[in-house]
């Protein structure tokens, strides 16, 4: 095994790990076969230029991702409804402010794939009203799923708290723009854990400015980090964490690893492969 930038000669290797790489370095592998990623994402794989056809592409799929995703969901969710960031403010100025009224919002999760789905579950499990959306049809305990662009506007319009876990493709690059948003109900939230190119960013704030939507939860971001100069610091509505909603598991991930690489080199179906045609 070798470490970039230690390749060695690289014509030998034939497989490799990948996790935001910079560009240029799979031109120089003539026979790559198999990229994994140490993610759940592969978009750092597939928007490579030199990713030559016939090279499969897989990456981490398991209950740890989905766990951990599930709670970054929850702690948005729980946040919006107990108003949390409200209350640390007071406690700042030493209010004592209950809202007794707290409002129940219904979610809509956009993307079911294996952590939407998972996401949508448990917070059906919790007593939430749930629906999802997704591409092509799902079925799934518990949650009101929608599919296709027809049924679109649908879904939006019982979303009061839209949670993205869309995978990051050329057809979900700024999914959540201004029309989307204005589909959504009066004071929705938004909750970002996909890709930050999922957000058109000036249209959230405008979205704010014009009271369309009431706050957003945003993990991930175009540029990252985060500028220091990005308007998004400063907006009361708008709570930042570093992309650390899903953090891959090393002795998980190394166990799928490790199983696709004796399934590669004994040329069977990787497992978690991805569909180059779909992109995820
Ligand atoms: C991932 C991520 O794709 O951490 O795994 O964003």
């Amino acid at each position: 095994m070798v470490i970039y930038p230690e390749l060695g000669a690289r014509d030998k290797i034939k497989a490799c790990i990948l996790w935001n790489q910079p560009k240029g370095i799979l031109k120089d592998l003539p026979n790559l076969r198999w990229i994994s990623s140490l993610g759940a994402g592969v978009d750092h794989i597939l928007e490579d230029p030199d990713l030559k056809p016939g090279i499969k592409v897989s990456r981490i799929v398991d209950n740890h991702l989905a766990m951990e995703m599930t709670k970054m969901a929850f702690l948005a969710v729980l946040s919006i409804e107990k108003e949390f960031p409200q209350h640390l403010n007071n406690q700042h100025h030493k209010l004592w402010r209950p809202n007794l009224d707290p409002i129940k919002r219904s979610i809509g999760v956009l993307g079911l794939g294996y952590l939407g789905k998972q996401v949508a579950i448990h917070l059906s499990d919790l007593g939430y009203q749930v629906s999802g959306f997704s591409k092509s049809v799902k079925k799934i305990n518990g949650v009101e799923c929608y599919h296709g662009n027809q049924q679109l506007p649908i879904f939006l319009k019982k979303s009061q708290i839209l949670i993205c876990l869309l995978p990051l493709t050329p057809a979900t690059e700024n999914f959540l723009n201004l029309n989307l948003f204005e589909q959504l109900p009066q004071d929705a939230y938004i909750i970002n854990l996909g890709r930050g190119r999922h957000l058109v960013e000036e249209d959230l704030l405008k979205a704010l400015d014009l009271g369309i939507i009431k706050g957003a939860y945003l993990d991930v971001f175009r540029k990252e980090p985060l500028s220091q100069t990005h308007p998004f610091w400063t907006r009361r509505e708008i709570i930042i964490t570093p992309h650390i909603a899903s953090l891959t598991n090393v002795q998980s991930a190394a166990g799928i690893i490790v199983e696709n690489y004796h399934r590669f080199l004994h040329n069977k179906k990787l497992k978690y492969e991805i569909d180059l045609d779909k992109s995820y």
